[in-house]
């Protein structure tokens, strides 16, 4: 068997590691497209070196655009690759412009194509995450779900024929790299200047265009970290640095220290480190949650609802209308005692994907 994984962005490349480890213990011949997407070092070749992935054997060189732009691009560069590969499978991951592009572009040459992280709603159309993975999922031949309620999310859509429960490869990595971490592999995080690890912080991200690229909001999003009683850890993807610095907003500000992002290993110690999370990132929510701090969602809402209904992760959309000491209590608050179970699956996810590709007898809906 032949598969060309299509990956391009960072929370792509955390999945493509256990993904790719599975694939090297077997005999199939396992091909690696890096859109280039996310082509900066920190949010890319990081996560190669730190995890331990083969180089990508094709390199598209996409980079940043509009959603067109970067959508399109991916496109016009995957037919000749794809042509010449002739994959009997074609893996796309998670919600990505490089996701959707991927998912299009085999399709349409009558490749199979098997959808990683399949079946995740967010019901809200204003985020272009949603439009890649519903229409990921329509036009994908095998949907690997990481959890039930994606499973139900797929039935309610008519397409449980060509959904398979696979469990979350992101639980084989993060666990893995927890042992690492706490068996003292890795270097100490490099946390922003002016944090102490020894002392209680909170760790921080904020990428979401709902989130940063309104002026007033990202400000009144920017003064509720600063307004905070205890040190905020802000590692800054490039999108909020270019935002803020376009809006005349200081990140660096009261209560917040800013860093850059982290390779995987780093993120993974800085969040044990930390004493909670205030995110809007889908990944971060769910790593928090395996590694038991309670995070703060600056989102009306999550496709990861099981961190929620355990008590573990609570979404506040709009920190700045809280009044400050409701926030700040909100994000201090204590952890759940409740065992949260294991709703992402027990850390196997990335064989399940494998032995369920390699048994699949559905074909391709497009053949
Ligand atoms: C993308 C994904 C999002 C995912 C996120 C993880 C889409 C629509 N969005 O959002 O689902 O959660 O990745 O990080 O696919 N930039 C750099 N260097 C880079 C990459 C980006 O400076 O290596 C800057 C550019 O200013 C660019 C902006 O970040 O315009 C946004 O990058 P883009 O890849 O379009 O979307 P993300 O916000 O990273």
């Amino acid at each position: 068997m032949k598969v060309i994984s299509i990956v391009g962005a960072r929370p792509q490349l955390v999945k493509l590691a256990p993904i790719a480890a599975a694939f090297a213990g077997t005999e199939h011949e396992h091909v690696i497209v890096h859109t280039g997407q996310h082509y900066d070092a920190d949010l890319s070749d990081v996560f190669f070196e730190g995890l331990g992935i083969p180089d990508p054997d094709v390199h598209l060189g996409v980079g940043s655009g509009s959603h067109g732009t970067q959508t399109g691009a991916v496109l016009t560069a995957l037919d000749p690759v794809l042509e010449r590969e002739k994959p009997d499978w074609v893996l796309v991951y998670g919600d990505t412009n490089s996701t959707i592009a991927g998912a299009l572009s085999a399709v349409k040459m009558h490749l199979p194509v098997a959808h990683l992280e399949a079946g995740l709603r967010s019901f809200n159309r204003r985020m272009p995450e949603e439009h890649n993975r519903v229409l990921t999922d329509h036009c994908a031949d095998l949907l690997l779900a990481p959890t039930e309620e994606a499973m139900r999310h797929l039935g309610d859509e008519g397409l449980t024929e060509r959904a398979v429960l696979a469990g979350d490869v992101m639980v084989d990595i993060c666990l893995k790299i927890r042992d690492a971490v706490l068996a003292g592999e890795h270097a100490a995080p490099a946390l922003p200047e002016g944090i102490d690890p020894g002392r209680p912080f909170l760790l921080a991200t904020l990428h979401r265009p709902d989130n940063t690229d309104d002026p007033e909001r990202l400000a009144a999003i920017v003064g509720a970290l600063a307004s905070l009683p205890v040190p905020v850890a802000l590692l800054a993807h490039p999108r909020l640095v270019a935002r803020a610095a376009e809006h005349g907003i200081t990140l660096e500000q009261g209560a917040i220290k800013v860093g850059r992002p982290l390779p995987y290993a780093g993120l993974v110690a800085a969040v044990l480190a930390s004493s909670g999370v205030v995110t809007d990132s889908g990944g971060l929510q769910k790593e928090a949650f395996l590694l038991e701090r309670v995070t703060t969602t600056i989102r009306p809402e999550t496709e990861w609802v099981e961190t929620v209904a355990t008590g573990w992760n609570t979404l506040v959309p709009d920190p700045h209308l809280m009044g400050s000491e409701a926030w700040a209590a909100t994000v201090t608050r204590a952890a759940p005692t409740a065992d949260p179970g294991t709703p992402y699956g027990d850390g196997k996810a990335a064989q399940n994907v494998v032995r369920i590709m390699e048994e699949w007898k559905g074909g391709s809906q497009h053949a």
